[in-house]
């Protein structure tokens, strides 16, 4: 039966996040799909009601927006009086289609503004008075007991850290948040965590606890042996409020009368890994009554000026578990186990073991020929757990909490009762981001590859993007993030993720305008281009993927002081900066520089964030800056072409980066477009169909072949399988994307140690053409976030059927072809309220939509057909 209304709309968002707790703007904006599957199916208006309680949403409404004549269903403004610190929202919403019929409302959704401004606190950061913190020493415990007279009605903690904490309330762990709250600069903003907390507390005494660790603030970070990059001891600063039912207000914040010292935990880095002494735990020191006895007051700072912004990102969590495949024993004692899957995260144990029997856990990528654990790769990360057991009769578990690692084996010694595979799980750690996309292929070393992405994804979207979750690096490299965002925007819902680092790049941003290389900053800035210019080319993926102007708004200035930057040091328009070059490119012949002319991919990045500064001083409604930018642009197109392009279409160094750039980037005028191409597809087919890019160059290969009427090439080189190629790691067991096309080969062993991460994303940015054109599901040139949108799939290669999916900010969009002979059968699902614009691949004949390689699809499942030269 087909309905005659839409149904209730589903999947409500606030601030492109569901059920937010603790946002931190007073106007927020509100999602939500259509659900209405009739074909053409439209939302023709709107009608959002939000109260405080959902008893008041009809009586005494927030905001009512009554019935609003539109079709916007995403990003919808808070329609009344800005909101205050601590509101607390539910809201639901119904739409009307196109025939008038109203639509049951939606199940509600909640928010609540978290602490907006400085003058809602009172707490002051609290620490330990005196560790010596010359090298890693014990986490502080901090405690505070008070009493409550009273039924609590509710109850908020405001919590945030210098460093790592683990909040704990009469003995229990407050949320299920981890290495909270993040990191930041921690000298200019602040993460803060907004808990609901009511069902912890209880009439009478009651105890507020939290154990602290180094983390990013003051534990190891960036190289070798750097540490206490923000400061020497990490520090509390939290506010408990609590409303009784008698209306009585109680708050409860870090301040003198806290207590503070050491427990089980001696060591805790993000590096190197935990130390715990099970039998030092205090225990019951979480708890009212227990005896202090020894526990000093704490050294009391007062809140300087950074901001406290409530967290704009969902938190890192555990999110799922990964059970051994195997155990060996490389050495009598010493146990192996393999979790089958190169991950990020730690190891929770179980064991049996007998007071002061210690166990040592240490992590690897891989394994060595003789069985041993391979962990040259790691630097000078440790990446080692040491647990000294209590020695309960029943049996104790051990997790670290305050580290991560980046593995897929971890060692495990020192127990005199051998552990099994059942004693051992691998917790999986990422920011809980929504898995948005799916994408799946006839041919099972593709499918491979595309796990692979989304692991390198989880293993590296761990706080900020980084560019390797395991050796003493694991930063915010925004090089490594600006080439791969595409391709994140497909697998998960990153709008809120890169909304949080943008800030980081932000801070991290000079005087002068340059966007440094890793955000947060470690070290000095360089103007390096294709990193630096993650400044611009982030915001503007997160507008066009999301449809979020405010990412523009809030960057647009930080973006104009850095094309300013090139501007201003460029020699006639040439851009004088340098880099690193084509990152790791193959036959460089220096480490990581390629032959591609570093000046030549400074100015194609100059001329290329110019071009998208225009655009976005557009969407913006900048005209003038609009028209300023968009003449720099072709300013210094015309200075790329009479500097690096010869009168016959050479692109100096002739590299396959160097003529994709100038292709990707519409750096050459029409008519030496087609030689370029040739240079280039003459390049790959000289070295037996394979790439030779690095960083810069290879996320733009494929997209440019397809572009330019060449997916025959980028097939070719997707299905390649000698080195250096994609799935050549995956034919040497890669279960994540690695930092080299050879990091480990079969015949030859490892790659050079000293820069061999087994996890690093850079080249999984193939993924966005692997959705964006095998699968066929890509943007609009002229709109953002898929409401209108293209499905313009080009079966090929090897591929016999491909499936996916795409969970887009207006509804899931699905598709799927499959191939028998000349045969093509294509079968799409357009999202309520959103077109599709159909496009048919080159060389299809007979398509079952008509005449015409262009077809609107409106809203439903479609089915189309062609012929198509391709095939057997
Ligand atoms: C990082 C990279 C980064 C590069 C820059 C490396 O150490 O791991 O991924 O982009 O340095 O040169």
């Amino acid at each position: 039966m087909r309905r005659m209304a839409p149904g209730a709309p589903t999947r409500l968002r606030t601030e492109m996040r569901p059920n937010p707790m603790g946002i931190g703007t007073p106007r927020p904006r509100f999602s939500w799909w259509v659900t209405d599957d009739r074909p053409g199916a439209r939302q023709t208006a709107y009608h959002v009601q939000a109260a405080a309680t959902e008893a008041d949403l009809e009586s005494s409404p927030l905001w009512d927006s009554g019935r609003v004549e539109s079709g916007a269903q995403h990003l919808i403004y808070w329609g009344c009086e800005p909101l205050g610190s601590r509101q607390q929202v539910v809201w639901r919403v119904r739409t009307w289609d196109a025939a008038g019929e109203v639509s049951p409302w939606s199940e509600l959704a909640r928010f609540e503004v978290g602490l907006l401004y400085h003058e809602d606190w009172t707490a002051e950061w609290i620490a330990h008075p005196e560790r010596d913190t010359s090298t890693s020493v014990p986490c502080p415990y901090v405690r505070r007991e008070f009493s409550i007279s009273g039924a609590v009605k509710r109850a908020r903690l405001y919590a945030t850290a210098r460093g790592l904490m683990e909040l704990r309330l009469n003995g229990r762990r407050v949320g299920n948040d981890e290495l909270a709250p993040g990191w930041t600069d921690y000298h200019r903003r602040n993460q803060v965590m907004t808990y609901d907390v009511a069902e912890y507390l209880r009439e009478g005494a009651n105890c507020f606890g939290a154990m602290l660790g180094d983390g990013w603030y003051s534990g190891y970070l960036g190289f070798q042996n750097n540490r206490q990059v923000y400061g020497k001891e990490p520090s509390l600063l939290a506010q408990l409020e609590i409303e009784l039912e008698t209306g009585e207000k109680l708050r409860v914040a870090t301040d003198r009368d806290w207590r503070v010292s050491t427990g089980a935990i001696l060591a805790a880095d993000l590096y190197h890994g935990e130390s715990v002494d099970a039998r030092l735990e205090p225990m019951g020191w979480d708890q009212a009554g227990f005896a202090a006895e020894g526990w000093r007051p704490v050294a009391v700072a007062a809140r300087d000026g950074a901001l406290l912004e409530p967290k704009r990102m969902a938190a890192v969590r555990a999110i799922q578990t990964l059970r051994p495949r195997s155990r060996t024993e490389p050495a009598p004692g010493v146990f192996i186990f393999d979790l089958g899957q190169n991950m990020v995260g730690r190891v929770r144990l179980r064991m049996r073991a007998s007071a002061g029997e210690t166990v040592v856990l240490r992590h690897g990528e891989m394994l060595q020929d003789d069985g041993s654990l391979y962990t040259a790769n790691l630097r000078s990360a440790r990446c080692t757990d040491t647990y000294v057991a209590r020695g309960d009769a029943g049996g104790e578990t051990y997790e670290p909490r305050f580290t991560f690692h980046g593995f897929r084996y971890v060692e495990v010694s020192g127990l005199a009762n051998a552990p099994t595979v059942e004693d051992v799980t691998g917790v999986v750690l990422h920011n809980d981001l929504e898995v948005t996309g799916r994408f799946e292929t006839s041919d099972p070393l593709i499918n491979q590859l595309q796990s692979n992405i989304v692991w390198g994804q989880k293993g590296n979207f761990l706080e900020v993007p980084t560019d390797c979750p395991q050796r003493d690096e694991r930063l915010g490299w925004t090089g490594d993030a600006q080439v791969f965002i595409r391709t994140a925007c497909f697998n998960m819902d990153v709008a809120a993720f890169f909304e949080k680092w943008m800030a980081d790049v932000r801070d991290a941003q000079t005087p002068d305008g340059v966007f440094h290389h890793v955000a947060p900053a470690i070290g000095n800035a360089w103007a390096s281009s294709a990193w630096a210019d993650a400044g611009v080319i982030c915001p503007w993926t997160i507008f066009r993927c999301y449809g979020d102007k405010e990412i523009l708004r809030e960057n647009f200035e930080a973006m104009t002081r850095w094309v300013d930057y090139q501007h201003r040091e460029s020699k006639d328009l040439v851009a004088s900066h340098t880099g690193f070059g084509d990152w790791l490119a193959i036959d460089a012949p220096d480490p990581g520089r390629a032959p591609t002319p570093v000046r030549l991919i400074s100015t194609a990045y100059f001329a290329w964030t110019a071009r998208l500064l225009a655009a976005a001083a557009r969407e913006l409604g900048k005209a003038a800056e609009a028209q300023t930018y968009e003449r720099l642009w072709e300013r210094v197109r015309e200075t790329f072409q009479n500097e690096w392009v010869t009168p016959n279409g050479r692109v100096v160094g002739n590299t396959q980066t160097g003529y994709l750039l100038a292709l990707a980037f519409d750096l050459l005028p029409e008519a030496q477009r087609p030689v370029a191409l040739a240079h280039l597809v003459s390049d790959i087919e000289g070295r037996g169909w394979k790439l030779s890019t690095g960083f810069v160059g290879t996320p733009l290969l494929c997209p440019v072949l397809t572009r330019f009427g060449r997916t025959d090439v980028a097939y070719r080189l997707l299905h390649q399988r000698a080195y250096p190629s994609w799935l050549y790691s995956v034919d040497q067991g890669a279960t994540t994307i690695w930092e080299r096309w050879n990091s480990y080969t079969k015949e030859g062993g490892f790659g050079d140690v000293g820069m061999n991460s087994f996890n690093h994303y850079a080249y999984g940015s193939v993924g966005e053409w692997m959705y964006a054109t095998v699968l066929g599901v890509d943007l609009a040139a002229e709109s953002p976030a898929f409401q209108s949108f293209v499905l313009r799939p080009e079966p090929g290669g090897e591929l016999t059927w491909v499936k996916g999916s795409l969970d887009a900010p207006h509804g899931r969009i699905e598709a799927e072809w499959k191939r028998e002979g000349h045969q093509v059968t294509f079968r799409a699902t357009v999202p309520a309220n959103s077109v599709a614009t159909f496009r048919l691949p080159a060389g299809a004949r007979e398509c079952s939509l008509g005449t015409g390689s262009t077809f609107p699809l409106p809203a439903g499942r479609h089915e189309v057909t062609w012929t198509s030269d391709i095939g057997p």
